[in-house]
């Protein structure tokens, strides 16, 4: 489910309970940014993201990994569902149906950058 797919590839960087590592890892765990738009995180996971964020008021500017070619449709469905609804957050479920569609889209690291909800 989606909670073992964030233990085995997500939690060494975004932490055990979302706190992320600030300023080399955002947090996920009351972050605003990953609460709304499903394209917008269907994207980060497929493809990845790059460029400057602010989060939880710090900035990165890291390298968020590509999953397109690792994780199923229905793995990255159930990952995003499980981080938008865990730690206190409190968003829709995301859809297999939803990342379909946006594999269907290849973009790169930093055009996922300009989706960001500011
Ligand atoms: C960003 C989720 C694995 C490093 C993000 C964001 C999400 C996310 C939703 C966007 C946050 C925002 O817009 O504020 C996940 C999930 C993972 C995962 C669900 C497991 C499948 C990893 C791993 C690393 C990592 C393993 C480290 C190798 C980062 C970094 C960013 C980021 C550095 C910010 C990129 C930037 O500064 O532009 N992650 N992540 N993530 N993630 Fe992950």
């Amino acid at each position: 489910d989606g909670a073992q797919v964030y233990t085995s590839n997500c939690a060494s960087c975004h932490g055990p309970a979302g706190a992320g590592v600030p300023g080399a890892f955002p947090p996920l765990a009351g972050n605003k940014a990953i609460l709304g738009s499903e394209k917008y995180v269907s994207d980060v996971l497929l493809y990845g993201l790059q460029g400057q964020i602010n989060a939880g008021g710090q900035n990165y500017n890291g390298v968020m990994p590509a999953w397109a070619a690792t994780l199923s449709d229905a793995e990255i469905a159930a990952v995003l569902t499980h981080i938008r609804s865990t730690w206190g957050n409190a968003a829709p479920a995301v859809t297999a149906d939803t990342v379909k569609t946006e594999r269907g889209t290849p973009l790169t690291a930093q055009q996922v950058l300009a989706e960001r909800p500011q």
